[in-house]
């Protein structure tokens, strides 16, 4: 047996001795298994044997240069196929027999949906192309492909990636489609389609004047949902033309949309393949959240063409390159198409809800890490998010010329390679030297903690910023060094709020001091600082703000963002009980919402937000009490929400019901009603229950809806159970919104462990869809106050169990949920423990197993 726990090191990089010139693939699909045959000319380049990866493959015929190997001439164990002599120039032929049909990992070709639903697709990233043929399955092998797919008629389609150069008959009911595609590219970059789905099509014309067909393949009830994705796509080839001057290569862009996905989508070259819940849209059965959600995923990844295709990583460690940077353009990309300061709310949310915890707990590790058990458990919010935020600081220290000019640069020196982190930042320094110092973001993990004050000298006029970084010793990493540590920083006269300097402050020591002097202040006036605008830096802030001073902030601040920040910063500390001053939040939100009403709804239902139950558990290193920690957020909602009682009224009936549109006002306008609705029966005004049933039965769209049909939940109104059979019935052709209907029971404050579980024993749950798995996992893991008892780790735990077996990327993804387990009180701890070194004893996926030895490794545990 091979030891599933063997790590990989990035200090270990060898080039392979084999280049690929390309793979001509013969897909062959049958009712019961399908063969595929591989012929690769391959030319060596440095010393050493052929390494072909294959993963459950039955090896039917091995031939070199046409002929067929003895046994004595290859050697094949679980994992490789080495083939011992291969001339330096040679051509490889290999047929195995593989079962799609069983593959419930949902990674190499798989069979999605069942009996007239059933379709074939594939996925290879990271390393899902080993499990359909022997190749040298590493992004660093790139090589033209062309694939000829054969199958039933019953399966009309038959996609790959490139252009079609050819369709026929293959005899016997059976047909085929040759596709070549002429790109070089990796092997997790292949793609391939076997269904019977419909297509919307369009076309787009690049500023190079290629005209590209567009097409969009689901099934045929949801073919008319995909237009908002077709429009997002459009979207984001004019955008990345304008903003990085990238335009398409191929004549054709294909996207297919299945309901069984481990992610969220695939950028596979020229058919990106993706989760129906990250392509269909339209108003009656999708959120507007949602909705958004769709266009940025489509961007994300038709962006990845060239950030992650055309340049491509040089091994796994640097999936970074491309995934922190797409999600940078993505995210710019949305903020173009909503409100920038919102985009940044959600963006930093997510940050300090998700990677922050990670970063803070046993699964720590550097947005480019050096070592790995297995590379699926590896795409993290830090690889991601905090990833984003390096390529954010680079950008906005060069200043947008600077950004573009390093971009360029990139683009030009690197195209058709596989690179490294070192690469991009060598490209982007062309601009400005600094940017090399980036390279210890990308080494170093833990999340720094940025503290500071300012003093004014009334005498000399000066105001003096004063900052200092700290970054906690993550084990196993060298001891932290000082990053450079972009600090945006405004200052305002503390009286009338003008804006008086604005200064990006480059923290790069352990400590500094800034100065500003020559401000334009009013005679006796006191200058204010406010720093982190715009959260210029993925890090804690403890700066010296007295509460008045957020106050001040969250009225003067000239960026939607940094209002919402320093009401944030209040927030916390109230929960905390760092502050008592309850008042300035209540008086914040009475001057900052009627403003806002009409301008950026939106910005005002963030401003209500307070942070997660998860997110305030961040909060302790030790002795965490989930219920305490609840009852002072629900403390503080009820308090605020009874102190606004009568205009929270007024605002919503100032909201009226208006006619569905989808522009981001109209979104704002909907979610601010949805939150002004939820803190109505917070604040127990008895006439918001008709409230709800009233927007429910007259909603114009699922926002409305979903956002009535939650409150009645999560307040468990009298007539929720009547609404929640209602939305079942009038929805229960669609899988999306009964995704929805099993969301809101499980994340319902109001619903138990027991109802959790019920709702996973029902006939409709189905472990083979991780969407429908997510809804009732999810709920449980954000309401600690559940997952962390013995029942709800219980519920939690044998769902991982069960998942280790059928979908192991699954079933580790969920563990990131209890990372921080050795922060609860002591008997929830040692509970905690218990549970999980049983879970150790009955999982065999390498995933599942390097998350669990993490998860308990003692000395990873975060010391404080
Ligand atoms: N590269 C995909 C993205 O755009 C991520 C992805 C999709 C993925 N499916 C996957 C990663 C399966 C691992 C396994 O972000
Ligand atoms: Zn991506």
């Amino acid at each position: 047996m091979t030891d599933t726990t063997q790590k990989i090191y990035l200090k270990d990089y060898t080039p392979p001795a084999f280049a690929v010139e390309s793979i001509d693939l013969d897909i062959r699909l049958f009712d019961e298994y399908a063969t595929v045959g591989a012929k690769l000319s391959v030319a060596r380049q440095s010393a050493g044997e052929l390494e072909l990866f294959g993963r459950a493959l039955s090896l039917l015929d091995v031939r070199v240069n046409g002929k067929a190997l003895n046994a004595d001439e290859y050697t094949l164990d679980d994992e490789r196929l080495h083939l011992h002599d291969v001339p330096d120039v040679a051509t490889i032929e290999t047929l195995v027999r593989i079962t799609p049909q069983t593959n419930t990992t949902l990674e190499g070709l798989y069979q999605a949906g069942t009996g007239d639903n059933a379709m074939f697709v594939t996925q290879c990233e990271p390393e899902g192309f080993r499990k359909i043929t022997f190749f040298p399955d590493r992004p660093d092998v790139l090589c033209v492909y062309t694939t000829r797919v054969e199958a039933d008629k019953k399966y009309p389609i038959l996609l790959a990636n490139g252009n079609l150069l050819e369709v026929g008959d293959a005899g016997d009911e059976r047909h085929f489609a040759i596709w070549h595609d002429p790109t070089k590219k990796p092997s997790y970059l292949f793609a391939c389609v076997i269904a019977d789905l419909q297509v919307m099509s369009d076309h787009y014309t690049t500023i190079e004047g290629r005209d590209v067909l567009l097409e969009i393949y689901a099934a045929a009830q949801d073919i008319d949902k995909c237009h908002v994705a077709m429009q997002a796509l459009k979207d984001a080839m004019r955008w990345d033309e304008e903003n990085y001057g990238r335009a398409y290569d191929l004549d054709r862009y294909m996207i297919v949309a299945t309901g069984q996905f481990n992610m969220g989508a695939m950028e596979n070259k020229g058919l990106n393949i993706f989760n129906t819940s990250c392509t269909l849209s339209s108003p009656e059965t999708t959120t507007d959240e949602r909705s958004f959600f769709v266009k940025s995923v489509i961007a994300h990844e038709y962006f990845h063409n060239w950030t992650g295709n055309r340049i491509t990583c040089r091994d796994w460690f640097q999936l970074c390159l491309k995934e922190g940077f797409t999600v940078f353009r993505d995210q710019s990309f949305s903020g173009d198409f909503c409100s920038k300061a919102v985009q940044r709310i959600e963006d930093v949310a997510t940050l300090r809800a998700a990677q922050f915890p990670e970063d803070a707990g046993p699964l720590a590790h550097p947005v480019r890490p050096e070592s790995f058990v297995e590379i699926n458990n590896f795409y993290t919010m830090t690889v991601y998010e905090k990833g984003a935020e390096i390529v954010r600081m680079i950008a906005n220290l060069l200043g947008k010329e600077k950004f573009r000019q390093g971009t360029d640069e990139y683009f030009r020196r690197y195209d058709g390679q596989a690179v490294t982190v070192e690469d991009f930042l060598s490209a982007l320094s062309v601009a400005d030297a600094r940017v090399l110092d980036f390279l210890a973001w990308y080494r170093q993990p833990g999340t720094s903690l940025v503290s500071g004050d300012f003093v004014f000298d009334e005498n000399s006029g000066v105001l003096t910023v004063n900052l200092a970084q700290k970054t906690r010793h993550v084990p196993n990493f060298a001891a932290p060094v000082a990053l450079p540590i972009p600090v945006a920083t405004a200052v305002f006269d503390s009286k009338t709020g003008k804006l008086l300097a604005e200064k990006m402050l480059l923290l790069t020591k352990a400590e500094d001091s800034f100065t500003f002097d020559d401000l334009p202040l009013d005679k006796g006036a006191a200058p204010l600082v406010s720093v982190l605008r715009d959260f210029s830096a993925p890090v804690n802030l403890d700066f010296a703000y007295s509460d008045e001073d957020l106050a001040k902030l969250a009225a003067f601040e000239t960026q939607g963002f940094n209002r919402w920040q320093a009401v944030q910063t209040l927030v916390n500390r109230l929960l905390f009980g760092k502050s008592e001053r309850v008042d300035l939040l209540i008086e914040a939100l009475q001057v900052a919402v009627p403003k806002l009403l009409d301008s950026d709804a939106m910005l005002a239902a963030r401003l209500f937000d307070l942070p997660s139950e998860k997110e305030l558990a961040m909060g302790y290193e030790t002795n965490y009490q989930p219920q305490a920690v609840k009852a002072a957020r629900d403390a503080l909602k009820a308090q605020v929400a009874s102190a606004l009682r009568d205009e929270i009224a007024a605002w919503y009936h100032a909201l009226p019901a208006e006619s569905y549109t989808d522009t981001p006002q109209a979104r704002g306008r909907r979610l601010l009603k949805n939150v002004l609705l939820d803190l109505a029966l917070s604040a127990r005004i008895d006439a918001a229950a008709d409230w709800a049933y009233e927007r429910y039965e007259n909603a114009s769209c699922m926002s409305e809806r979903l956002g009535a049909l939650s409150a009645m939940v999560d307040f468990a109104l009298p007539k929720a159970a009547q609404y929640l059979a209602d939305f079942y019935e009038r929805f229960a052709d669609e899988e999306l919104v009964i995704d929805l209907w099993f969301s809101v029971q499980a994340g319902a404050a109001t619903s138990s462990v027991a109802d959790i579980a019920a709702l996973m024993a029902r006939s409709d749950y189905d472990w083979q869809t991780p969407n429908r798995v997510r809804t009732t996992l999810g709920g449980l893991a954000a309401k600690p106050t559940m997952l962390w008892t013995q029942a709800g780790l219980d519920l939690y735990l044998s769902a991982v169990e069960k998942l280790d077996a059928l979908n192991p990327v699954i079933a580790a993804r969920l563990l990131s949920a209890l990372a921080r387990w050795y922060t609860l009180g002591a008997a929830d701890k040692a509970m905690a423990q218990d549970k999980l070194t049983a879970l150790q004893a009955k999982v065999s996926s390498k995933n599942v197993r390097e998350y669990l030895d993490n998860l308990l490794d003692d000395s990873l545990l975060a010391k404080a």
